[in-house]
């Protein structure tokens, strides 16, 4: 797929492919001779990656020169991360003790992953977000809307409603805010987000659910010859929300279902599908599991600011409590 380069993704250059000239193969072939980064393309010679990549000195010439500048841009001062920072937003998930192990409620700029087996609560958290984000800021929303990938066929309209009327909310109204779409294998999922750019200040999308985001990686990319080749487009896919949570200052909730039998593959049974590239990527990371009746126990895995920790919450016929 051919993708139109604008300035304003120029200079926003992350990945290999987002450079002029250089599509997926030609990003393969430099990858595979260590020009994994942007960083490593700003600093080559255009004789050298011209030949590496198997193009035009002109166009490596033009590859490096948008490199430096992604780079350049790369550095910012403390004072404008302290400045962004400040701006960030919080949505409550709907549970008071849920809020205080994200420290205050799922936040913009970062990434929120749920990861658990089936029934452990994932997408019930999700519909309460996709709810909440619509409440004023002062009543734990974000006055904006939800645009929400439904990879597994679970969105239901009919629980949404449910969930909304039990917050007092006018059910219809709060469907009318969130733009569903089905993703239907995992390039869809991918062109989706990458298509979201245009839609976000559009509609004052604050909240990007994908549930779940791994499902159809999974069914695409089958076998451990594929791993490789998966674990790249998730990482991209991954880098691309990131990406969308800082420039628009809004909020990412991921779900991740871990394997029931997942020894096959990975040792460790908590381990979720898509393993580093996904540990290394979440801001927050939440371990969800069942107790009893309605109980769902959370643990927050390796945060970079918050203390690992656990709580108990609710999934009920109001949600998420
Ligand atoms: P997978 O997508 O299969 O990996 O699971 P998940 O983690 O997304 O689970 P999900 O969020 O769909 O949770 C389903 C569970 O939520 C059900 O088994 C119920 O326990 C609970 N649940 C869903 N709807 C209701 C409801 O209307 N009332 C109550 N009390 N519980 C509900
Ligand atoms: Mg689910």
């Amino acid at each position: 797929m051919a993708k139109e380069k604008s300035d304003k993704d120029i200079h926003l250059a992350k990945d290999l492919e987002d450079l002029p000239g250089i599509g997926p193969a030609t990003a393969e072939k430099l990858k595979a001779e260590g020009f994994e980064t942007i960083e490593k393309i700003a600093t080559a010679s255009p004789h050298e990656l011209a030949e590496i990549g198997d193009i035009s000195v002109d166009s490596a010439k033009k590859a490096i020169e948008v490199a430096k500048k992604s780079t350049e841009i790369g550095f910012e001062t403390g004072e404008v991360i302290f400045e962004r920072r400040k701006e960030i937003g919080k949505i409550d998930t709907g549970s008071k003790e849920l809020n205080d192990l994200l420290g205050g409620g799922v936040e913009t700029q970062s990434i929120t992953e749920f990861f658990g087996k089936f029934g452990s609560g994932k997408t019930q958290v999700g519909f309460q977000l996709a709810v909440n984000t619509q409440k004023p800021k002062e009543q734990g929303g974000l006055g904006g809307k939800v645009l929400f990938v439904d990879s597994e066929a679970t969105f239901r309209p009919e629980r949404i409603k449910q969930i909304a009327e039990a917050n007092g909310m006018d059910g219809t109204e709060v469907l009318k805010n969130i733009l569903v779409a089905r993703a239907l294998n995992s390039d869809h999922q991918i062109l989706l987000i990458d298509k979201a750019d245009e839609i976000i200040p559009k509609e004052n999308i604050k909240l990007i659910i994908v549930d779940s985001l791994t499902s159809q990686f999974r069914s695409d990319y089958v076998g451990r010859g594929a791993l490789s080749e998966r674990q790249q487009k998730l990482n991209r896919h991954i880098r691309t929300l990131q990406r969308l949570a800082d420039k628009f200052n809004i909020a990412i909730y991921i779900t991740n279902q871990v394997m029931d039998n997942p020894g096959i593959l990975f040792g460790d049974p908590t381990t979720p599908i898509g393993g580093h590239v996904l540990a290394h990527q979440s801001t927050y990371r939440v371990y969800v599991r069942r107790g009893k009746e309605e109980k769902r126990i959370a643990r927050l895995i390796d945060s970079p600011s918050m203390p690992e920790g656990e709580c108990v919450f609710k999934v009920t016929a109001n949600g998420v409590q």
